[in-house]
Parts: C-alpha cells; structure tokens; sequence
C-alpha cells in the first residue's frame, strides 16, 4: 500500500480527486471549518437519525452531492486524541475496504493540526485493516482494492504527516509479518520455517544472521533450552540477526523472543480446550522479527541484535519429566517442577547468549504466562524491570505508539518462590503472582545488563470470532528502539 500526505487548503476538501473521502470526526456538531457540502451531509443524515457525533458511528453516502469522491465515509472518534481518532479510522475503513474504492484520502473533520502521529496511525490502521490470512485458505476473501491512502493536511504539517507515514508504514509492515508469522499454523510455522524467515529478511535488507541448530547449542551448553527441544521432532533453531545502523563498537539493543512454534505443556500438558491458541507460542519472536524488519527499514543510527530461540514443547519418550534437573548456559541448575513452564527455560539461555554482545539494553518478549492475562487482560502487556529509567522509556514509546504496556512489579521478596531443593532454583512458583514469579525466573540470568521483560500473554492474539495475531507489541518495540538511537 502507498501513502502519501496530500496538502489540501481550507475548503477545498470537497473537490478533492480521490475514489473515497474518510473524515474523522470528534465533538458534536460540524466544525465551521468543514467544507459547506460535507458538512450539509453529516447535518442532513443527522436529521435523519443516520449519523450520531458518537464514538463507534459511521456514515456511509454513496455519490454525495457538491463532492468530487464517489463514496463519503465520515467516523465519529468521540475524542480529540490521536487514540480516539486510530479507533474511528479503523471504523471508517472497515467500511472502505470491502469496496470499489482504490484510493481514498483521510482528512481530520475538526481544525487542528495533523501530527506525525496522525500519519503513523493512519498507516497502521489502513494496514492492519486490509490485512487477510490466506496462507492455509485459499478460499478467504479477495485482497481489498485499497492500495493507496493519502492523508489529508495542511502546508505547514506536511513534512510531520509525511514522516509519520513513513514511520507507521515501516512498522505496519513489521507487524504484518509478525501477524503472518502468528497466524501460520504450528505444522507450517516451525522453527525452520522461522529461520527462514530470519533468512529472508537478512538478505533483502543486508542483515547478519547465524542460525544455530542442535549440535551447535549443544556445544555451547544451552542445557535448558535443550531439555524444552529434545521432547520433539521438530529440529529446534537459535536465531540470532543483527542489523548495524552504527560503529561496530556502538553497544547494540538486544530483543528476544519466545520462539515456541507450539506448546502443548509436554509432559505436564494442558488441557485440550483452545490448545490451538498455542501456535500463537512463538508471538514473542515474531515482534522481534518484525521490529527488526521495521527497524531495517528506518534505519537509525544505531545497533539492534535479534535472538529468537525457535522449538516445540512436545510430550514424547524423550521430554523432560518433572522433576529433571538441567543445567542452563549460565551454569546455573533447574528443577523443572512443570514442563509447561518452558518459554523461561529457552528465554533464561537466550539471555545468557546475549551477554556476548555486551548489550546497552536487553528486552525479551513472551507470550509467558496465563497469570498476565487473568492480571491485564487483553489491552496492556505487562512489562517488568527492576530499572526506572529503563521502565520510563518504555511506557513512553508504548504511549507514543498507541501499544499500551502496564508496569509490573519486580521486587526481591518474590524470589524466595524460586527456591529448590535440588537446583538453584525451581521453573516455577506458586499460582498467585504467576506472571512475577516468571519474571522474576528470568532476572536471575539477567545480571550483566540493563534489562525488561515484556509479558505479551494477552496481547499478541486474539481469540474468539475474530481469533489471530495482532502483531503486538511490534509498535512497542520499533519506538523503544528508535528512542535508543544517539
Ligand atoms: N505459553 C504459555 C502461557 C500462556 C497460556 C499464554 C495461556 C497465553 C495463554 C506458557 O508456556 C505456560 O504454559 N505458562 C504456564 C506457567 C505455569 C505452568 C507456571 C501458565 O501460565 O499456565
Ligand atoms: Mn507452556
Ligand atoms: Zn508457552
């Protein structure tokens, strides 16, 4: 898709040579500065009882009268902000995208000036709403006609909205392929079509990329990581990419994501009910993959390495019992009380790896524990540092990209959960402050950097009539690291 702004002057808005016209609306009435037939529109279907100034509404006016645009599609956001104008937008083109319409130009309803945060959303929104799985159904719908989305502007916010756009297509093409990768089903999605991915991904944008596999991990001692593969058939993979935007010497950003293609729960396994949902196990690593995509794209001035360690948890005559005690890279040993716990047990060996790049900042993501989700729901990952300053960075690119993330706690009495008899420590603690004690797991591998954990257990799918990938916390992580360069 292409996107462009577009300079319209006061209006003009009505003449405007564009196969649809999307005006976001907030307040309760028409702005005086609208257009005298847009605005007669909204009033006459207001009358009309077909248009409400209400958060959620749309209209819909096919060849409306003194408009150049074939289709009006005006949304109501309910609210000045830049959240409230994403959520109407995506209202707006659900309306758009099933049309004829190839063009359509987005324009604020309301005086104001129009941000790069504007543009960014505006990207986002129109990707993430003509995205379509398709790969395993070939009977999904066509491909939407909308390939070209300008966004409406005055001269003086021209160059905000156009790098904006820029940015929000970059990473609305990161979270388009994390959502792909997500999407994928586990007997599709496997640890080598990941490092194929990786593979891919380097080549088209000149990336390094070594990819591990068993013998190698092996060699290196990664004994955790290996207890959670050795239970499948599925040959595990050790992902690590690199992007250098910076001298060799720059202390690069470190991202790692939980790459579990699928997880049954081994020997300890889950329950049958949506255990489908556990393809989406590796949503961790597709963010990572994906931000790095965003980031290659943008490329800022900086050093960014991606570590995805890639399996499957599987039940076998091979996996790892309850019980077992390994012995991870850090040298440090775990009882591995429940092999449902693994993400920490292949995450605690990616962490310990990282310490070779001698990192500036270390952030994994994790699709980790059902405990978030029961704590946060859906609408905030939850996100974990012992660093302030660190936390702050976060919750700032998290507000800046309209991709919530939620502080969690971190404090040195949770560790005591930890505790083993015959290891170091156990993989898991009691079920109350499951997502902390998991977190907590983690920080013991975590000692030779500055380091957060981000929790995406309730965020990086959907479930239900509209179940899929998000693409979270890709958004997220593309600010945090941009916020990194310089
Ligand atoms: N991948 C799951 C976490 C998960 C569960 C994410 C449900 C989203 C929805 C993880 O590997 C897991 O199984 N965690 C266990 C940990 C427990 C055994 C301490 C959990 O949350 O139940
Ligand atoms: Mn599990
Ligand atoms: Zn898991």
């Amino acid at each position: 898709m292409d996107f462009r702004h577009q300079i319209v002057s006061a209006g003009a808005l009505s003449g405007l040579a564009a196969d649809a016209l999307l005006v976001v609306i907030h307040g309760d009435a028409v702005d005086s500065s609208l257009d005298a037939p847009i605005a007669a529109a909204i009033t006459d279907a207001v009358a009309h009882g077909d248009f409400q100034f209400k958060a959620g509404r749309t209209l819909y006016v096919h060849r409306p009268a003194g408009i150049k645009a074939a289709r009006l599609v005006v949304a109501a956001a309910g609210g000045p902000t830049v959240r409230a104008f994403k959520t109407a937008l995506a209202q707006g083109l659900g309306q758009l995208k099933g049309l004829g319409a190839k063009h359509v130009a987005v324009a604020l309803g309301n005086a104001g000036p129009v941000t790069e945060q504007h543009g960014e959303a505006l990207a986002t929104a129109a990707s993430d709403a003509v995205y379509v799985y398709r790969h395993t159904k070939p009977s999904a719908p066509a491909d939407s006609a909308l390939n070209k989305v300008t966004l409406v502007c005055a001269k003086a916010d021209a160059r905000a909205a156009q790098k904006g756009l820029a940015r929000g297509q970059a990473v609305a093409a990161g979270v388009a392929a994390a959502r792909e990768f997500a999407n994928r089903p586990a007997n599709h999605c496997t640890p080598t079509y990941l490092a194929e991915q990786a593979k891919k991904l380097a080549k088209e944008h000149g990336l390094k990329l070594e990819v591990l596999d068993r013998k190698e991990v092996e060699k290196l001692g990664m004994g955790s990581f290996l207890a959670v593969a050795q239970g499948s058939d599925e040959p595990l993979k050790f992902i690590v990419a690199r992007y250098e935007g910076a001298a060799k010497t720059q202390p690069p950003v470190v991202l790692v994501g939980k790459g579990i293609t699928f997880d049954t729960g081994g020997i300890s396994i889950k329950p049958s009910a949506e255990m489908d949902e556990m393809k989406f196990d590796m949503g961790g690593a597709a963010s990572v993959l994906g931000t790095l995509r965003a980031i290659a794209e943008l490329k800022p001035k900086l050093n960014l390495v991606c570590i995805v360690p890639a399996c499957e948890n599987m039940p076998s005559g091979r996996a790892i019992k309850p019980g077992d005690v390994v012995t991870s890279l850090s040298g440090q040993t775990i009882e591995i009380l429940n092999t449902d716990a693994e993400g920490r047990l292949i995450l605690c060996d990616a962490l310990t790896y990282a310490e070779r790049f001698k990192p500036a900042v270390v952030v994994d993501v994790a699709t980790l524990t059902g405990a978030c989700v029961i704590a946060l729901g859906h609408h905030h990952s939850g996100m974990f540092t012992a660093d302030d300053a660190l936390a702050e960075q976060l919750l700032a690119a998290s507000r800046e990209s309209l991709d919530p993330c939620w502080r969690m706690p971190l404090d040195e009495e949770y560790d005591d959960a930890l505790k083993s008899n015959f290891a170091d420590m156990g993989n898991v603690g009691p079920r109350a402050g499951g997502s902390i004690t998991a977190a907590m797991f983690l920080r013991r591998f975590t000692g030779k950097y500055r380091w957060a954990h981000l929790d995406i257990a309730g965020t990086a799918w959907k479930s239900g009539a509209n179940k899929g990938a998000t693409g979270r916390p890709v958004p997220l992580l593309t600010h945090f690291v941009l916020s990194q360069a310089g």
